[in-house]
């Protein structure tokens, strides 16, 4: 079973328990991106041009507006390719800014969490040591054993964000860098990730015994398309077990299990077995599995409306009982649950307060059932660039009128702020 180490909030024995985790999340890249990282430069792929928030100049407006909306942890990351823009070159103004932040964050009673890895890679290194190479770890390695004395006063710690939309956005859809449509790569891709999630986990505890740290795991729920069909049926059963499944069984087992229809699974060691303190949930969607031979590996992924909530401005189906669903098979971990993602892109406030609701009473149910649920980040603080859509999902509590960059809160960030004050978790 995962670790003997503390839970969140356990902190050294006797010490209060920390309150439930009230944050927001966001990643560097969406906000500020950076002249450094392979997004920028890989235009020939990424349909939508990387545009930015100028976060990186705004940080001290944008971390008031933490303080405005009364949360007591924010969930940000840290742009590899900013501190470590060459290879073998480190940036220490862009170290130090990170700093600067948690520093505020700390002052302001903030907790904060740190994503080492939120999808963007400094060019030279995608370039040279994609995923799928052995030496991609080692120098994975570095940048964490770089960081990590430098930066002061964090316990909680992501170390990959979503690993397996990593691999399957760069390697299967190759919509993201590396850009390769290679199943093969793409599995010694997703071994070296989680190898180097486990080295990145020992670093971080030698020197900070009583940190927390995890992966932030992408979960959805996933239904047949037509119930009555056993080849959508059998697809939904693998895809659930392969997208939800197989990283808990990992952090469990030590291996990896990844199952095709119709083939012999491929037990894949990864030296993760018990490497997380807390594990991450991001959690949007339904998705239905439909079997259509003209698609790729027969995959083909719809998203239907229906329980009648509309789709979001992504096309995704809200179905808050499918964070129900997913919570419940993380707990099979049986170490404290983080939602370090929820959220929804509308430019309509009262869609995203129902949105935000219906979740969190998702959430008190599972709390209510006996699940350990530490805390709830809402994605995101304020609009900014997502990956394939650009512009165009409104994820954020506070607006972002591009034009002017100006910050505008919608109703949904007074929501929020009433639910913290009044919601008893
Ligand atoms: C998640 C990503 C995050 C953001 C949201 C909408 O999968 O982690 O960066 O794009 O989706």
């Amino acid at each position: 079973m995962p670790g003997p180490s503390p839970a969140p909030g356990s902190g050294s024995p006797g010490s209060r328990r920390t309150p439930f985790l009230w944050g927001v999340a966001t990643s560097a890249f969406q906000l500020e991106g950076s002249p450094h990282a392979d997004w920028t430069s890989w235009d020939e792929i990424l349909s939508a041009k990387p545009t930015v928030t100028n976060h990186y100049e705004l940080y001290r407006e944008d971390l008031a507006l933490l303080r405005n909306l009364g949360v007591n942890a924010y969930r940000f990351s840290l742009e590899w390719s900013r501190i470590q823009p060459r290879e073998g070159v480190w940036d220490e103004g862009a170290v130090a800014h990170y700093q600067e932040i948690i520093d505020i964050l700390r002052r302001d009673n903030i907790e904060p969490m740190v994503t080492l890895h939120h999808f963007t890679h400094p060019l030279w290194f995608i370039k040279k040591y994609p995923w799928h190479e052995d030496a991609s770890v080692e120098h994975f390695f570095r940048y964490v054993e770089k960081i990590l004395p430098a930066l002061r006063g964090v316990r909680y710690w992501i170390t990959f964000n979503e690993p397996y939309v990593l691999v399957l956005a760069g390697y299967f859809e190759g919509c993201t860098p590396p850009a390769l449509k290679n199943v093969p790569l793409g599995v010694r891709a997703l071994k070296n990730i989680l190898t180097a999630h486990a080295a990145a986990y020992d670093i971080i505890h030698a020197g900070c015994p009583d940190a927390q740290v995890s992966v932030a795991h992408n979960m959805a729920a996933l239904a047949p398309w037509k119930r009555w069909n056993p080849l959508d049926k059998l697809l939904a059963r693998v895809a659930k077990y392969f997208y939800n499944h197989s990283l808990l069984d990992a952090f469990l087992a030590g291996s990896l299990r990844i199952k095709f229809p119709f083939k012999e699974e491929l037990v894949i060691p990864v030296p993760i077995k018990g490497k997380l303190d807390f594990f991450g949930v991001n959690y949007y969607t339904r998705i239905h599995m439909r079997f259509n031979p003209f698609k790729k590996m027969g995959v083909e992924m719809r998203h239907l409306d229906i329980d009648g909530r509309g789709l979001t401005d992504m096309g995704w189906e809200i179905h808050p009982r499918g964070l129900e669903k997913v919570l419940r098979y993380a707990s099979a971990l049986d170490v404290p649950l983080i939602i370090t993602e929820n959220g929804i892109a509308t430019r309509d406030s009262q869609k995203k307060i129902a949105f935000m609701k219906e979740h969190l009473d998702a959430v008190e149910r599972c709390r209510e059932r006996g699940m350990d649920i530490r805390g709830y980040f809402y994605w995101s603080l304020i609009d900014n660039y997502e990956w394939l859509q650009g512009l165009d999902a409104r994820f954020g509590l506070y607006r972002v009128d591009f034009d002017t960059l100006r910050r505008i809160p919608t109703n949904a960030a007074a929501y929020y702020s009433y639910l913290i004050k009044n919601r008893k978790f």
